[in-house]
């Protein structure tokens, strides 16, 4: 009974230190659903460990994984924003396991770094479930399944719209706005567009600099693109709409038309871009799809469960162009 009430108490300890860590600008936690399953035996519990906010993108999958309470009651969720912070992750990974989740699910900011924590939840018996981007580990048993996108495939598709509208012998000078530097999304979708343009020998890519996925950072490293080659750049590829949406604004103040002078590619398909390629500002999107929410819950039903169907999970993604975009805009979810 004493050593109960210890454990209890320890945990409740590591759910403050994570979240006063979070008010000074480490990762913060809440939970949503009603007491946990860990003190109650009730509720199952998954810690999701949260990338940060980003991008529209991530807010979307933040806002879908928070449903899952109420997609099922017997749910509770545990949510740990880590700020694009590996080190937050891996705290807030701790924290889950000392507060004895039933599932932890991970998004992780980069690929590597994540042996020694995710051995932690294996040696706790706490099954670890990658949703979006992906790890790499030297032991795959560390990771009971993977929820994500293609990332590889959205590069290349990225670059099958420009191959499309140009042909392979066009004469291309290409400005690359990458995302996080040593993320999956950043790592396949360049992979894979850099293969499929092996095939066109005039296509350059003159300028590839990181935006870290954020607007912000999209418009201020476009502002430096087109400072130096502005009137060399006919095409921009960007690892993801926000920096695209950044990038945008910074064409249209060097005094370009975006989507006319610059022919735009981007990942995600979030409404802002949408209604851009509607207004003829780009031209092409690639779908990653962050409504990950409900196939999370199915899979950690099937892991709790002990069935477990397929271990890696990709989501169902499409292909966009100018001339679709105002049809589709209105059946925009995110
Ligand atoms: O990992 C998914 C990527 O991360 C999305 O394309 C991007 O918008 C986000 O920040």
């Amino acid at each position: 009974m004493k050593l109960k009430k210890l454990a209890a108490l320890a945990a409740a300890a590591v759910l403050s230190v994570s979240m006063f860590a979070g008010c000074g600008g480490g990762q913060s936690t809440s939970t949503s659903g009603s007491q946990s399953s860990s003190t109650s035996g009730k509720k199952k519990v998954i810690g999701f460990a949260q990338v940060g906010a980003e991008s529209g993108w991530r807010t979307a999958e933040t806002a879908s994984i928070k449903e899952i309470p109420k997609l099922d009651p017997n749910f509770e969720l545990k949510f740990s924003d880590g700020q694009q912070k590996q080190e937050n992750q891996i705290k807030a990974i701790r924290s889950f396991i000392a507060q004895k989740v039933d599932i932890i699910a991970l998004d992780p900011v980069v690929e590597n770094g994540w042996d020694t924590v995710l051995k932690e939840a294996k040696d706790n018996k706490i099954p670890v479930i990658i949703v979006d981007r992906n790890v790499k580990v030297a032991d795959e048993s560390l990771i009971t399944a993977f929820l994500g996108s293609d990332m590889e495939e959205e590069g290349k598709r990225a670059a099958k719209i420009i191959i499309d509208k140009f042909g392979k012998d066009a004469k291309l000078n290409i400005a690359e706005l990458q995302g996080t530097v040593g993320s999956t999304a950043m790592v396949g979708r360049k992979k894979g567009f850099d293969e499929t343009i092996k095939d066109c020998p005039n296509y350059k890519i003159i300028k590839s600099q990181t935006g870290d996925f954020t607007r912000a950072k999209g418009k201020e490293v476009m502002e430096a693109f087109l400072k130096s080659d502005g009137d060399k750049i006919n095409v921009l590829w960007s690892h993801n709409d926000d920096m695209a949406v950044g990038a945008i604004q910074a064409i249209e103040e060097y005094g370009k038309k975006p989507g006319k002078d610059i022919f735009i590619v981007s990942v995600d398909g979030i409404k802002d871009m949408f209604q851009l390629m509607a207004d003829g500002k780009s031209n092409g999107i690639v779908e990653c799809n962050p409504l990950l929410g409900p196939q999370l819950l199915d899979i950690s039903k099937q892991v709790l469960s002990g069935n477990l169907k397929d271990k890696n999970v990709k989501s169902k993604e499409g292909v966009f162009t100018q001339d679709q975009a105002k049809a589709e805009l209105p059946n925009r979810k995110y």
